[in-house]
């Protein structure tokens, strides 16, 4: 079977403007969201990508029906079942786990396939686990399926989440909105799609308060109370802060629209220390750089900290920084993999634990690289727009998970890129 893979030649400069999609990790969760509507809600500003797609699956596999208009999702869950959700979706998506809470929600049972090990560290779903407990939810584990069911009907209670993980909050938020009584969810998870689920359920008649601080509050409503809505998607601050990482590599000006600026203040604070001009008006941010880029000391953090998922790409930034940055993960373990690659290419890093000294170099080489993540993918794709010569970007469907049209948005900046089908012995790795 031919391989499809990205080949990217150095390019004078990423500059113009870039509309930014809807947030992955947002619609993600407001897809399963609606299983609680039992009925169509219409989500608007749904990227097209091959989790979203993953993600309709699951939902038809538990008897949705999902009609995709553009950018538009008909989601109608009134014939939702209690079925299981299939390892051969489960497996492909961690994420497919969001639905958990939700089927809970609606049938008092979930029987779902255990979310496996993922390639950026353990991510483990203990946390999901004791919240939803905390409901009136009872776990087992049978033959590598998570069956969860409430014999004694869901209750309100008070959850303090050991770290505030993004997807234990939701699938705990998505639970307690039809739990009898109070919840409180302390060390929520701040992201701003956490936001955008709860103003999702809000609009669907749920009663969740709080939610972008660190204390959620919920007061259950009766499930029949419930019904579907419509909803639009935010931007995706990672998809726009990845194009922002390009205008800060080649010089820009680079301005991504369809993104509230406020979602990415450390990032932003980041550029201005690597040396960019950065400019933001009521939906767009924009980058330009005149002057060499400044090395600076990254950590990853918790959302208002700065994004994991940002990592890469401002590791690239590091990389042709001139003198030595510090790059600090703390939420993933293993999330390095993109170093090693980046290397390939010239780059001078040092990995020690979870920390990458990461000493600037003047130019980088175009080389044979891998993905071994999305974001990582797409950080390479960037690393060989700014390298000298020609790169080809091998593993590509991590990039297709998450980034809708990447190599058209970047042509459109000026990219000199493409995606080619090659066969096997066309390319060497
Ligand atoms: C979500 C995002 C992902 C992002 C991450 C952190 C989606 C689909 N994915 O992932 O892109 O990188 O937030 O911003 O929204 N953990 C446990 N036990 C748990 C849950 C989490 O140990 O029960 C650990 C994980 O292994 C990881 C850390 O906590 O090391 C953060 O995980 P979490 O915030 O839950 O991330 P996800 O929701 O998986």
């Amino acid at each position: 079977m031919p391989e499809e893979v990205i080949v990217v030649r150095e390019s004078k400069n990423l500059t113009g403007t870039v509309q930014i999609s809807g947030a992955k990790n947002s619609a993600l969760k407001l897809i399963a969201a609606s299983i609680l509507g039992q009925g169509e809600s219409i989500i608007h500003n749904v990227p097209l990508i091959s989790d979203i797609d993953i993600m309709c699956r699951v939902l038809e596999r538990l008897g949705a029906t999902v009609v995709r208009e553009g950018h538009a999702l008909r989601v109608d869950t009134t014939n939702v079942a209690d079925k299981e959700t299939p390892y051969e979706l489960v497996s492909k998506m961690r994420a497919s786990i969001s639905a958990l809470g939700p089927m809970v929600a609606r049938f008092g049972h979930a029987r779902m396939a255990m979310p496996g090990g993922c390639q950026i560290g353990a991510r483990k779903i203990d946390m999901h686990l004791v919240g939803m407990s905390v409901l009136g939810v009872k776990f087992s584990v049978d033959h590598g399926f998570l069956e969860a069911s409430a014999p004694n009907g869901l209750h309100g209670g008070e959850i303090m989440l050991e770290f505030a993980s993004v997807g234990a909050t939701e699938n705990t938020m998505m639970t307690a909105v039809v739990a009898e009584g109070h919840t409180i969810i302390e060390n929520a998870a701040r992201e701003p799609e956490i936001v955008d689920l709860a103003n999702m359920l809000n609009a669907m008649g749920c009663k969740v308060q709080g939610a972008g601080n660190s204390t959620i509050e919920i007061e259950g409503v009766p499930l029949s109370s419930l019904h579907p809505c419509e909803h639009t998607t935010v931007g995706d601050r990672i998809e726009a802060g990845t194009f922002l990482v390009g205008g800060a590599l080649m010089g820009g000006p680079l301005r991504v629209e369809g993104i509230n600026p406020s979602f990415l203040r450390m990032a932003i604070i980041k550029l201005k220390q690597m040396g960019c001009t950065v400019s933001t008006g009521d939906n767009w941010i924009e980058v330009s750089r005149e002057g060499e880029l400044k090395p600076t000391d990254i950590q990853t953090l918790p959302h208002p900290g700065f994004p994991t998922d940002l990592q890469a790409q401002f590791m690239l930034l590091c990389s042709l920084a001139k003198g030595s940055s510090l790059v600090t993960e703390n939420v993933f373990e293993n999330r390095f993999m993109f170093a090693e690659e980046l290397m390939r290419m010239g780059a001078d890093v040092n990995l020690e634990g979870h920390h990458a000294v990461v000493e600037g170099v003047d130019k980088l080489m175009g080389a044979p690289v891998s993905c071994s993540d999305l974001r990582a993918g797409a950080a390479l794709v960037l690393a060989g727009v700014a390298a000298e010569g020609e790169t080809v970007v091998h593993d590509i469907y991590h990039i297709d998970r998450g980034y809708e049209d990447y190599v058209g948005k970047l042509q459109s900046l000026g990219a000199d890129v493409k995606r080619v089908k090659v066969g096997h012995s066309d390319v060497w790795r």
